[in-house]
């Protein structure tokens, strides 16, 4: 590689000026797809994303439904327009794991028993990509499931941590991404607004038992914020549906 790598925290500022513990800008809207049960826009600094729910519906093909309850499927995609080097359209190594892993994160909070035979449907757009994808696609399913009235034990709400030269940050951007030591996407359950357990945990690079620790409780604080917005557009969608 020969991108030169940049110094990442300069007069103790990220390169886009935030604070170690600051989100990215984030904007949430619930409810933008005609055609879908439920559907969320989400938009995580420079991360583009639309997720849609379709279901719970009749399975195909049928010998994947399970008489006792709902089989949940979730698909990530990137779109090839989404990155700096276009990206192959179609399923990839990443993208098939990134669905798995955000698919066991919604498995046990979505009450399943409710809905045998049938399928909930959960497909996740990346139109533009800045890291932290699989994180931010996740917060816009959750809202788009509860758009899509799922009954559900919790909400997931996600957010990764990293280290940036030697320091931890939350919600790190492409740069931080690319260059820095660790990268440690979170995903919690929030029940009650208050974060129950984790749901996604994986690790990327390395830190010590110390940074993860302190790791979490920087997430968790991130997280909890990035809730009160999923909670607010959700609100917002079904409060201007009475007024209209
Ligand atoms: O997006 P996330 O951080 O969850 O996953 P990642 O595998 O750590 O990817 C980090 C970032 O690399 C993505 O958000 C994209 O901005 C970028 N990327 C890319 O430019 N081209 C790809 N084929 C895959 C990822």
């Amino acid at each position: 590689m020969s991108e030169e790598r940049p110094q990442l925290i300069v007069d103790g500022k990220r390169l886009d000026g935030r604070d170690f513990d600051e989100l990215r800008p984030i904007k949430i809207e619930a409810g933008v797809l005609r055609r879908a049960d439920g559907s969320c826009y989400l938009e995580m600094g420079r991360n583009k994303i639309i997720a849609a729910v379709y279901g719970p519906r009749e399975v195909h093909p049928r010998h994947l439904q399970d008489p006792s309850r709902a089989v949940i499927r979730y698909r990530y995609n990137m779109a090839p327009f989404s990155v700096e080097e276009r990206k192959r359209p179609g399923p990839d190594r990443r993208s098939i794991e990134i669905s798995k892993v955000s698919r066991e994160a919604f498995e046990p909070i979505i009450m399943k028993e409710l809905f045998p035979r049938s399928g909930i449907d959960v497909f996740v757009e990346v139109l533009q990509a800045d890291a932290g994808t699989r994180t931010a696609c996740l917060n816009a399913a959750s809202v788009a499931l509860v758009d899509a009235g799922v009954a559900m034990k919790g909400i997931i709400t996600a957010v990764a941590v990293a280290k940036v030269d030697g320091q931890l940050v939350l919600d790190p951007m492409k740069e931080e991404d690319n260059f820095g030591e660790a990268d440690v996407p979170f995903a919690f359950l929030i029940r009650n607004s208050r974060i129950e357990s984790i749901a996604l945990l994986q690790m990327d690079g390395r830190m010590t038992v110390d940074e993860v620790k302190k790791g979490l409780q920087m997430a968790k604080r991130g997280a909890m914020q990035i809730y009160e917005m999923q909670r607010d557009a959700i609100m917002r969608k079904y409060h201007t549906e009475e007024v209209e």
